[in-house]
């Protein structure tokens, strides 16, 4: 979607890098010109990405974002490799579905600390030393739609979504006079090994078919969500500071509106609703 070149200079730190929608985010971002630092918890997936998408422009880092030692050293080792670091992406999440009742204290902690604490991790030390470092730096954090309607069955995940969310619109504004954006993306359904064996698994995303939850009656391609992520990590949103842009072909309004349930009416059922409620017009 961007021109060739439009993230030369940019060196950006993608969590949860080396797999699913992360890994999609960051083969864009190395075809536009940028240099990647990819973290996670397992090295060999870290280096099979790295090893897929460019050796050189691609370095992986094992840590775990619950760990505040462990992300600050981490980037320590991605300045010392690539010089400085100018960007973060906030992808790195845990989630599974399970009725709330049934989660231990030590399951609901599980999400809080990779999602909303590993968030924070990342931000905080990035954040302070662009600060020290006067660099203009640029977050992205991915959230989910529900991170603002909430759902059931995924309490943790939408408690510490909603967390994050608030920490984007909050800091856009306190770190802006710092010469640093902070925003979000909220994604749909983008099919990916990680999120799919965790909430849709086939026994059940064969009852619940997705697509139709969608007004465009598909999933979302990666490609699209890179597309949105580069644009947002480039210097042409540098005016966009504070906002969640939600990718998810229609869904979440889908849910919303109190009527889009009716578009399940035939025209045959429209001839004869319309017709009672034109009489029902006249009458009252
Ligand atoms: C109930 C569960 C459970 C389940 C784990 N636990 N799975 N409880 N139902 N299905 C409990 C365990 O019993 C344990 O509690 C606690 O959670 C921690 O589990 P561990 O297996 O020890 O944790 P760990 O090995 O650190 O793994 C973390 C994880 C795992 C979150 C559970 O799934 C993971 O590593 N996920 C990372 C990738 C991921 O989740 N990707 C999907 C993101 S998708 P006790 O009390 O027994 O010790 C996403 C999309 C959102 O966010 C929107 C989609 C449309
Ligand atoms: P994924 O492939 O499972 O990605 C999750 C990544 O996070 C993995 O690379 C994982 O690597 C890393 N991670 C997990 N716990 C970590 C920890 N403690 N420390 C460091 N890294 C950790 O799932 P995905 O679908 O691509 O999700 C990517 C992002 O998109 C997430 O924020 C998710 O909430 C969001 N999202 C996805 C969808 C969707 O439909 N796919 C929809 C809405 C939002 P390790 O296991 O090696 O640590």
């Amino acid at each position: 979607m961007l021109r060739d070149g439009s993230m030369e200079g940019k060196v950006i730190w993608v969590t949860g890098g080396g797999t699913g929608l992360g890994k999609s985010m960051v083969k864009y971002f190395v075809e536009l010109g940028a240099k990647v630092a990819i973290s996670g918890r397992r090295e060999e997936k870290l280096i099979e990405a790295a090893e897929e998408i460019s050796k050189d422009n691609v370095f992986p880092v094992v840590c775990d974002v619950r760990e505040s030692g462990q992300v600050d050293a981490a980037l320590a080792q991605i300045i010392e490799h690539f010089g400085e670091c100018n960007g973060l992406v906030n992808n790195a999440a845990g989630n599974f579905i399970s009725p709330t009742e049934r989660l231990s204290h030590r399951a609901f902690d599980i999400i809080i600390d990779i999602v909303l604490k590993g968030s924070k991790n990342c931000t905080l030390s990035c954040g302070k030393y662009w600060i020290e470092n006067k660099i203009p730096g640029n977050v992205l954090n991915i959230v989910t739609t529900y991170a603002w309607t909430g759902s059931g069955f995924v309490v943790p995940s939408a408690t510490a979504k909603a967390g994050v969310l608030a920490m984007t619109r909050s800091l856009a504004v306190e770190w802006a006079k710092y010469g640093q954006r902070h925003n979000a993306i909220a994604p749909g359904p983008f099919p990916t090994k990680g999120a799919w064996d965790r909430l849709f698994p086939k026994e059940m995303s064969d009852k619940m078919k997705l697509e139709t939850r969608v007004p465009l009656k598909r999933v979302g391609e990666h490609q699209e969500l890179a597309n949105l992520a580069a644009y947002l990590m480039s210097d042409y949103s540098s005016y966009v500071n504070g906002e969640v842009v939600t990718i998810d072909g229609g869904e979440w309004l889908q849910g919303a509106g109190q009527f889009n349930q009716m578009d399940a009416i035939t025209q045959d059922e429209w001839d004869i609703l319309e017709k009672i409620v034109r009489s029902n017009q006249k009458k009252s």
